[in-house]
Formats: structure tokens, C-alpha cells, sequence
């Protein structure tokens, strides 16, 4: 049960920098544990459809998966406590798993509209350390991560700038998961990122929309 006090600390931080670190201590070790064994089968059998441009740098390969239901899941899971935590009425758009090797790094860069509000959790690496992941914040400071799997840290995905260094240990696995604000007229056209709900696999219907949704709101190219 988390208290009332935690909840405003962590919306005020939100607030203020645009992203924030939620303690491990949120999930309990049995169910991070559940997530972790999932991840190592999403990792070696899924083969989804990989999406977008990456910003994935380095010599290694890193496997990526437009919502694996592992990612989906943990997307419709992890919904109700974010919008509490944040004051809004959140809508799914979309997860990514990717497991990322030795070298890889991640450029700095801002996400898509349906990234509006995001999160993102290590659920597997190939030591217990953490991989941080780097905020320039609202208040033009550089805050990173401290703690490693299951730590989630929320931030804003369109808004803040965000990158990792280098990877120095062979594998880390993790779970990227997007929000909508539901009440904003603008936003509420890419709930589920065009789909018509969680779990409906990505079809070419859905892509066109998204595309429309992108030129036609937003004004810019997916
Ligand atoms: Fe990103």
C-alpha cells in the first residue's frame, strides 16, 4: 500500500523535473521475479514486429519488440498506480521490450506523441547493476537513474531529453511503456496507439491512422 505522502513526493518531482525514479520496493520480489522469467522467453522466442527509427547505437545487436504481450501487460498493469501518481487519467498507447547487448548506447533523443507520459523498468541484465538512463530535465539539470530492475522511473517522453552511455556488462532487458493523457482533446486520438485496445495486434489499418493522426494533430511525420 503506498501512502499518501510518498504519492505527493514523487508527483511533486514529477512535476518539477519531468521525470522521476520509483523505488524497486514497488513490486514485490515474487512478481519481479514472474516479470524476469517472462522476459527471458519474450527475449529468445518472440518475434514482433520491430518499429520506428532507432536511436540504438553500437557494434552489438539489440532485439526489439512492438508489443510483445509481455510489454502489453505491464502496460495495462502499471496504468492505474501512474495515473494516480500523476493526477491523470492515462490511456495505453504502446510498450517496447528490447534486451540490449555489451556497447550498445542510446543517443539522446525525445519520443513520439504517444509518449506523453512513459515509463521504463529493467526487468533482466547479466549483472545486478544499474544501466542508468540520463534525464535533461525541465529544470535544465541532467538527472540519472541510481537504482537497477524494477526500479520504474516516469518521465515524459516528448518533452525531455533522454539518452544512456555505453553498456559495459553483456545483456540488459527492458520494458518502455506509453501513455496518453485520455482528458486532452489533442492526445486522445492515439490512445492505444491507434489500435482499438491493448493486446490487438498492429495491422496496417492501425498504422494508417497513426500516420493521419500524426500528420493531420500534430503536424509532423511518424
Ligand atoms: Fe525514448
Amino acid at each position: 500500500m503506498i501512502d499518501q505522502k510518498e504519492l505527493s513526493i514523487w508527483r511533486e518531482a514529477f512535476e518539477k523535473y519531468g521525470a522521476c525514479e520509483l523505488p524497486p520496493t514497488l513490486f514485490e520480489p515474487t512478481f519481479a521475479d514472474y516479470i524476469r522469467q517472462t522476459s527471458k522467453a519474450v527475449t529468445k522466442h518472440y518475434t514482433g514486429l520491430e518499429k520506428g527509427n532507432s536511436v540504438v547505437k553500437g557494434d552489438n545487436f539489440s532485439k526489439g519488440t512492438y508489443n510483445s504481450f509481455l510489454g502489453e501487460s505491464f502496460l495495462q498493469f502499471f496504468a492505474p498506480l501512474y495515473s494516480k501518481i500523476i493526477g491523470k487519467n492515462l490511456i495505453p498507447t504502446y510498450s517496447f521490450f528490447r534486451t540490449y547487448t555489451k556497447s550498445n548506447s542510446l543517443s539522446p533523443h525525445k519520443d513520439r506523441p504517444s509518449c506523453q507520459y512513459s515509463a521504463t523498468v529493467q526487468i533482466d541484465a547479466s549483472e545486478n547493476t544499474v544501466w542508468p538512463i540520463k534525464f535533461w530535465t525541465k529544470t535544465r539539470d541532467i538527472i540519472t537513474t541510481l537504482n537497477g530492475l524494477f526500479s520504474i522511473t516516469i518521465y515524459k517522453g516528448e518533452e525531455i531529453l533522454h539518452w544512456r552511455e555505453p553498456l559495459e556488462y553483456d545483456y540488459s532487458t527492458h520494458l518502455f511503456i506509453h501513455y496518453i493523457d485520455g482528458d486532452d482533446p489533442k492526445y486522445k486520438h492515439l490512445a492505444y496507439d491507434c489500435r482499438s485496445s491493448c493486446f490487438e495486434i498492429p495491422s496496417d489499418k492501425s498504422e494508417l491512422k497513426l500516420n493521419k493522426v500524426h500528420k493531420e494533430i500534430f503536424g509532423i511525420p511518424k
